[in-house]
């Protein structure tokens, strides 16, 4: 498959205006509507008290017993409509879109105890992986080595065929460009409006006013916000806010989607709607890599799953599972 990297620095006027290869009507039950989804029946995990005179009838719940609601029987994931086996198959083989060799992390502030030790990984154009963890395992150093915001201590790390390694900080924001970030926290600016919000990463790598005009409302009808695009963050809920923060990375048509727990502020219901957007904007081409706690999304999703353990890839599995991590 081909690099979806652009390989030339040049942010000009060339654009074409075109938002992502995603026809906008190409999934149509994929909208604003989502965060309106009902949440599937969910067993709360309180057990009914059957006849008051037949205490052998009460079902105790121990600590040895996590009521955890998705082992309950009859219990339905609200991911379960976005596990299908049709993805589109990703063929692993050519140049690696993220390429970890035998990769160190170590913070000055705990010499002895790296972030990351030893990590080897490939992600292929394409690809939609999964980064899950305890926290503290090391998901979001991880994801942060792949954007620069860290540099390794070891290995090597290849980016869209630059050595991160060797790339002078003057070439990082050309890197960056090409890489649209999402965060558990949105990190959108209040004093601006969803547009301007929207509007301000094409202006900041310099996009002329026509390109802005024309890309900014695309991109947010995409995200299903057509209708709020005048709105301040304060006025949206949190599965707006967070679909305006995908609407700012994707409005730059980047390659590569970071996301570190996008859904992690968000109730199950409104993560599906966010869920699916990220998995169209991946079927539509883009490589995504998501760090996540929500072992349910993970195990509805069946995409490939890199788990990390106190900074070790213990587990790297295609259309893999969470796996079992205790409470989390
Ligand atoms: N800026 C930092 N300085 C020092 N230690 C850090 C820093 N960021 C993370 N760590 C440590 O690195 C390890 C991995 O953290 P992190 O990557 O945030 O994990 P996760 O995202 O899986 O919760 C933890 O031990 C954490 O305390
Ligand atoms: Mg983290």
């Amino acid at each position: 498959m081909a690099n979806h990297f652009r390989t030339t620095e040049r942010q000009g006027s060339d654009d074409t205006g075109r938002v992502l290869n995603v026809v906008p009507d190409a999934n149509p039950q994929v909208s604003a509507a989502d965060d309106a989804f009902a949440p599937a029946p969910v067993s709360t995990g309180q057990f009914d008290v059957i006849g008051a005179d037949e205490p052998e009838a009460v079902h105790v719940v121990t600590a040895s017993e996590p009521a955890d609601p998705t082992e309950q029987p009859g219990f339905t994931s609200v991911f379960a409509p976005l596990a299908s086996d049709d993805s589109p198959a990703v063929s692993r083989t050519g140049v690696p879109t993220i390429s970890f060799k035998n990769v160190s992390l170590v913070y000055p502030a705990q010499p002895n105890k790296p972030a990351l030790d030893g990590v080897s990984l490939d992600i292929y154009p394409g690809e939609f992986v999964f980064v899950v963890g305890h926290s503290g395992s090391g998901k979001s150093s991880l994801l942060r080595l792949i954007t620069r915001e860290q540099r390794a201590t070891g290995g090597q790390i290849i980016v869209a065929g630059q050595d991160l390694g060797k790339m002078k900080n003057k070439k990082v924001p050309y890197l960056r460009r090409q890489i649209g970030t999402v965060y558990q926290d949105f990190k959108l600016l209040p004093d601006k409006t969803v547009y301007e919000n929207v509007a301000f990463a094409l202006e900041c790598i310099g996009k002329p006013r026509s390109v802005v005009k024309a890309q900014v409302p695309e991109v947010l009808r995409l995200v299903g916000l057509g209708e709020k695009m005048d709105n301040f963050p304060d006025q949206l809920s949190g599965g707006e806010q967070q679909r305006v923060s995908v609407a700012r990375a994707m409005v730059n048509r980047p390659p590569l989607l970071v996301c570190d727990e996008p859904t992690g502020n968000l109730d199950p219901a409104i993560s599906l709607g966010i869920m699916k957007l990220l998995d169209r904007i991946n079927r539509a081409g883009t490589t995504v890599v998501m760090a996540t706690h929500d072992r349910e999304m993970v195990d509805s999703m069946r995409k490939r799953v890199i788990a990390l353990e106190a900074g070790h890839v213990v587990r790297d599995q295609e259309k893999g599972g969470y796996g079992y991590y205790g409470a989390l």
